[in-house]
């Protein structure tokens, strides 16, 4: 916990550690943290504690008063945090938000339990009744269940959209509140031009007034932070589901927003009363395992998925890849080099349809893929160490229904790859053998 009097025990002045953080390298940053965090002084233990806590001591009811009335808004550098409630903020969670907002350049952001809770708060925090949501008709499953089943009970309406024309920008309804789409969308991985949408939004907004501007929100959980950082290009919001490459090993459930000062304290006051908050294990976890070893994973994902995508856009019983990297149109170029090594980025995410007409060559496939296959585990998630595979339309998109699914190209017999750490010819072995098996 931050305490003025620690300074006087590192051998470094204040300004000095407070600005060497932010000057290094991504790799290096996700390693060390912010030196002199609020929350933990990294010049004493080497790892911060993993914290078994719920409340805290406050010494006197005016400073619980203080507390409580300050909640949310933010805490400048060297005062003195008042720690109230893990529901309210949390050390290790906090760590994690320095360490999210400085890899999504964004100036702060805020965890939850899951990717889903982030979803949640970011609707709950700025919609009302009458409004409504333009998405990419390709999302995560569950947050096109969200939009479509839940919202609407709450008379916030969604309107499909395909973001790769966006013609239905030039004139927008007076109620439309929130774009909404994925940089790199599960499953089609589709790109969208995040700049090009954020500057049709923003010449709208010049005739908005404050609380009717169009908010938009990008989740840039397939993408990461390491491709593309979609606040940096004008989102409002940018979203991570930090149970996949973040988090990287399928040990920890998570979420977050990066966004600017001003929605901070709307989206903490949603995580303290509808209670979607970050457990401290998991937090503790991700800011010390998943972090600093996100590079690494990353680097050697994207390096198998390159090959894998060439080795199955070149087998005959292949119809279809999607990768990014094959082929990329300007767009995802753009899209996918926007992180602060401006390198292009086309990720470890694969989909890919075999030459069948019914879907039974594909279940066969899988089914042999389940059954024998070492390094391929069909199961939904994706970003791990292990290599996933699954058929979206039949799992993780089981709500979409028959028309949704044809409009937004999620078919039966689409299958969704994660390229894990092993090494890329196991991987192409064991597709190789189930390929020969159909
Ligand atoms: C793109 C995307 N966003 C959000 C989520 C939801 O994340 P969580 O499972 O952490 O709630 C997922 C889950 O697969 C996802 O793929």
């Amino acid at each position: 916990m931050y305490d003025k009097s620690i300074e006087s025990l590192t051998d470094r002045p204040t300004d000095e550690l407070s600005d060497r953080s932010s000057e290094k390298a991504i790799e290096t940053r996700l390693v060390h943290g912010e030196e002199h965090s609020q929350s933990w002084d990294f010049s004493n233990q080497l790892v911060p504690p993993m914290t078994s806590n719920t409340t805290y001591r406050l010494k006197s009811v005016e400073r619980g008063a203080k507390g409580f009335a300050e909640y949310g808004s933010e805490v400048l550098k060297g005062d003195e945090k008042i720690w109230i409630y893990d529901r309210l903020d949390e050390p290790n969670n906090l760590m994690l938000e320095e360490q999210l907002s400085f890899m999504e350049k964004a100036e702060g952001s805020v965890t939850f339990s899951s990717g889903m809770g982030a979803i949640s708060a970011v609707v709950l925090s700025n919609l009302k009744a009458g409004d409504l949501i333009y998405s990419d008709s390709a999302i995560y499953g569950c947050t096109f269940s969200l939009f479509k089943n839940h919202l609407p009970r709450f008379n916030i309406n969604t309107k499909w959209m395909d973001f790769s024309n966006l013609d239905f920008l030039k004139e927008v309804p007076e109620n439309l509140r929130l774009i909404y789409f994925e940089s790199v969308a599960n499953p089609t991985l589709k790109v969208i031009d995040i700049l090009k949408v954020t500057k049709l939004v923003n010449t709208i907004n010049e005739n908005r007034e404050e609380d009717k501007k169009i908010l938009v929100a990008v989740d840039n959980t397939f993408a990461t932070p390491l491709a593309c950082n979609p606040v940096a290009l004008g989102a409002d919001f940018t979203i991570h589901s930090l149970t996949k490459n973040i988090s990287g090993f399928g040990t920890e459930l998570g979420g977050s927003v990066s966004t600017s000062k001003k929605w901070i304290t709307p989206l903490k006051m949603i995580r303290k009363d509808f209670g979607a908050v970050l457990n401290s294990k998991s937090s503790w976890s991700i800011l010390n395992h998943g972090l600093p070893t996100m590079h690494l994973r990353f680097n050697k994902q994207e390096e198998s998925a390159k090959k894998i995508a060439t080795f199955l856009s070149k087998h005959e019983k292949i119809d279809k890849v999607l990768y990014p990297g094959l082929d990329p149109s300007s767009e995802t170029f753009n899209t996918l080099s926007t992180n602060s090594t401006k390198s292009f980025h086309p990720g470890f995410m694969i989909s890919f349809t075999l030459k069948d007409e019914n879907n039974e060559i594909t279940k066969n496939f899988i089914n042999t893929v389940a059954k024998e296959s070492y390094t391929i585990t069909l199961a939904v998630s994706l970003g791990l160490t292990k290599t996933l595979i699954e058929v979206p339309k039949l799992m993780t998109h089981s709500s979409y229904d028959e028309a949704s699914s044809q409009e937004s190209n999620i078919s039966d017999t689409l299958i969704r790859l994660s390229i894990g750490v092993e090494n890329a010819n196991d991987i192409i072995n064991d597709l190789d053998e189930a390929l020969k098996q159909i």
